[in-house]
Formats: C-alpha cells, sequence, structure tokens
C-alpha cells in the first residue's frame, strides 16, 4: 500500500526555501504542496506564481498548487506557466467550478476540487469524473500548525467509498493537522495523499517524512 507524501513549504523557512525545497525532494517526496492564499478567502498572505519560478528548476518532483483565494480563474494562466503540475481550486470560491476545471485542463495541468471542513463531500460529487484530486481539509485553511480536526474523518471515509464505488481514478488527499498521530487515522480512512507542513518542516526533513509514510502505510494496510 503505497501512500503518498506532500511537504507544504508553508512551514519552511522562506529564509532558505530553496534549500529547504531540495531536502524535501531528496528525501523523498511524492509532491511538493504550495499553499497560495489572497488575504480574502483566507485571513492570510502567502507566495505567488514569482516564488514557483523561483524555486521550480530546484526539482523535477510534481508541484501541487492549492489555491486558497477568492477567484481563482486569474490566476489558472499564471501558475501554470510557472510549472505547476496540478492545480485544486476551492469548491467554495466566487467562480464557475466546471469552467475553472476546464480550464486548469486546457492549461495543460491536473485539476483537484477543494472541500473545506464544513463543506459537505456530496458538493463534490458533480465534478468528480473531471477532476485528478479531491482535497478534503482537515483544518479551516489559513494557516499552518493548527490542530487536526476528527470530525472530518467519516468525510474522508465516505469519499473513499464513493471514489472505490464508481471505480474514480480521482486521488483522495488530505491536508492539516497531519503528523505522527494523525497519519494514520487518515491513511486508515481512505487517503491516498497526506499533506504535511508543520509535522515535516522546518528541521529533520528526511526523517519526518520517512517516518510519517512509515506509520501511514501500516495504518494503510488496515484499511478493510
Ligand atoms: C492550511 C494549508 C495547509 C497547511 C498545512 O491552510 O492549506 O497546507 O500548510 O500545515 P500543517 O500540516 O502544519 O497543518
Ligand atoms: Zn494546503
Amino acid at each position: 500500500m503505497r501512500i503518498k507524501i506532500a511537504p507544504s513549504i508553508l512551514s519552511a523557512r522562506f529564509d532558505r526555501l530553496g534549500e529547504q525545497v531540495k531536502e524535501a525532494a531528496e528525501a523523498g517526496a511524492d509532491l511538493l504542496h504550495i499553499d497560495v492564499m489572497d488575504g480574502h478567502f483566507v485571513p492570510n498572505l502567502t507566495m505567488g506564481p514569482t516564488i514557483v519560478s523561483s524555486i521550480r528548476p530546484l526539482t523535477k518532483i510534481p508541484f501541487d498548487a492549492h489555491l486558497m483565494v477568492t477567484h481563482p480563474q486569474q490566476f489558472v494562466a499564471p501558475f501554470a506557466d510557472a510549472g505547476v503540475d496540478d492545480l485544486t481550486v476551492h469548491v467554495e470560491s466566487d467562480h464557475d467550478v466546471r469552467k475553472t476545471i476546464r480550464m486548469i485542463r486546457d492549461a495543460g495541468v491536473k485539476p483537484g476540487l477543494v472541500l473545506n471542513p464544513a463543506t459537505p463531500f456530496d458538493r463534490a460529487i458533480p465534478f468528480l469524473p473531471d477532476v485528478d484530486l479531491l482535497l478534503v481539509m482537515t483544518v479551516q485553511p489559513g494557516f499552518a500548525g493548527q490542530a487536526f480536526r476528527s470530525d472530518v474523518v467519516p468525510k474522508i471515509r465516505e469519499a473513499r467509498a464513493y471514489l472505490d464505488k464508481e471505480r474514480l481514478k480521482t486521488e483522495l488527499q488530505v491536508d492539516g493537522g497531519i503528523k505522527i498521530d494523525t497519519a494514520p487515522i487518515v491513511a486508515e480512512a481512505g487517503a491516498d495523499i497526506l499533506v504535511s507542513g508543520s509535522g515535516i518542516f522546518p528541521d529533520h526533513v528526511a526523517a519526518n517524512l520517512k517516518k510519517l509514510r512509515e506509520v501511514a502505510e501500516k495504518a494503510a494496510r488496515l484499511r478493510t
């Protein structure tokens, strides 16, 4: 049972971001998670396409950009040009979701859809055949280092059961408060990709990543 790990650079040391990106890649990260916040959809500002294009030459691992913005469509082309491999957009943002998914696909990038903790799984159903990723948030987006919301676990199970029943290839990603103690919970519930910020960065990146993968894969083997 293979679980993918996506370190979130939001918890990296920005004074040496390049080194931290290389550390994560060399440690075997499957994806690099890039949290984009606009100070409007969420109460925080983070990084834009310029940062992505600056770190893009440092590694070949796929870049997974998570757009926490009110108007995602205006950022599709800039992030595609900066070299991201997938772009996940919130169903709660102010947009025509189907159109945004198509724009992302047309830009040569894999589209993904994100659900906030309070948003029911049903909201994602109409779009699942058209997205490569479904991201279920296990914290309210905006900041790294928040506590994992165990009330979201039933939604992860519901999503896993639906994707399996419909034989969809959409990968199930979880993000927020994923550490050694919570990684087994989400892996057992059916997650394929675990995002982790403060569970991996800034120190002991390789050891943290290895341990996270170990406990997650062990728990995933217990899935029924
Ligand atoms: C939260 C972001 C997460 C965050 C995860 O708004 O979407 O990706 O960086 O950080 P941790 O793992 O520390 O909760
Ligand atoms: Zn994120």
